[in-house]
């Protein structure tokens, strides 16, 4: 399934409008519809594109083309398929709490409580980033956020208020 860009997925892309990307080596993972990708290489990046779903990569790589952006796209498990070295690795991941079984997971379960795919995709990601680079993730106050807080100590750096949750996007490093 290809996620259909929401509050989420603009949250994040606004906090790359502002940035120069000059020169920067980025990876969009969870790809989707190929919106922060795009965002990216708009910005000047040289970007990756990763997701599971093959079917958000077709989408991702066609959008792409249509845009004449030159964006490398790789199907991959989280890193399973990545090689290092990112000054910018950003994820809007599915990040609700919720049981196994009711279908279209991957765009919006992530895990029991919520920061279970988080958590996997942090302990990994900063073995793919250069010395000074950073993360972007997106996270909502439906999942157990105690639980990244209390590993990885990430800043707020953009919130959104929805009337039945708040949206955040987290920096890391
Ligand atoms: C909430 S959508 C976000 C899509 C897009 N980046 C956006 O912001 O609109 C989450 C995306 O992560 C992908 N995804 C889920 N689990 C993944 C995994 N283990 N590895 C890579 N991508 C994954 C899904 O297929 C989906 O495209």
């Amino acid at each position: 399934m290809v996620y259909k860009p929401a509050e989420d997925s603009l949250l994040l892309k606004s906090v790359l409008e502002g940035r120069n990307l000059e020169g920067k080596t980025c990876l969009d993972m969870g790809t989707g519809s190929g919106i922060i990708g795009r965002a990216m290489a708009d910005s000047g990046a040289e970007v990756v594109s990763a997701d599971i779903d093959p079917e958000a990569l077709e989408h991702a790589e066609r959008k792409a083309e249509e845009e004449g952006l030159d964006i490398e796209f790789v199907e991959s498990d989280l890193f399973e398929n990545i090689e290092s070295g990112f000054d910018l690795i950003a994820f809007n991941p599915p990040y609700l709490p919720g049981r196994k079984g009711l279908g279209e997971e991957n765009v919006w379960r992530g895990g029991e409580t919520g920061v279970e795919l988080t958590l996997n995709f942090l302990d990994t990601a900063e073995y793919y980033l250069k010395e000074d680079g950073e993360i972007l993730l997106v996270a909502s106050s439906l999942a157990d956020l105690e639980r990244l807080h209390e590993k990885f100590d990430p800043e707020i750096i953009r919130e959104k208020e929805l009337w039945f949750e708040t949206l955040y996007v987290l920096k890391l490093k």
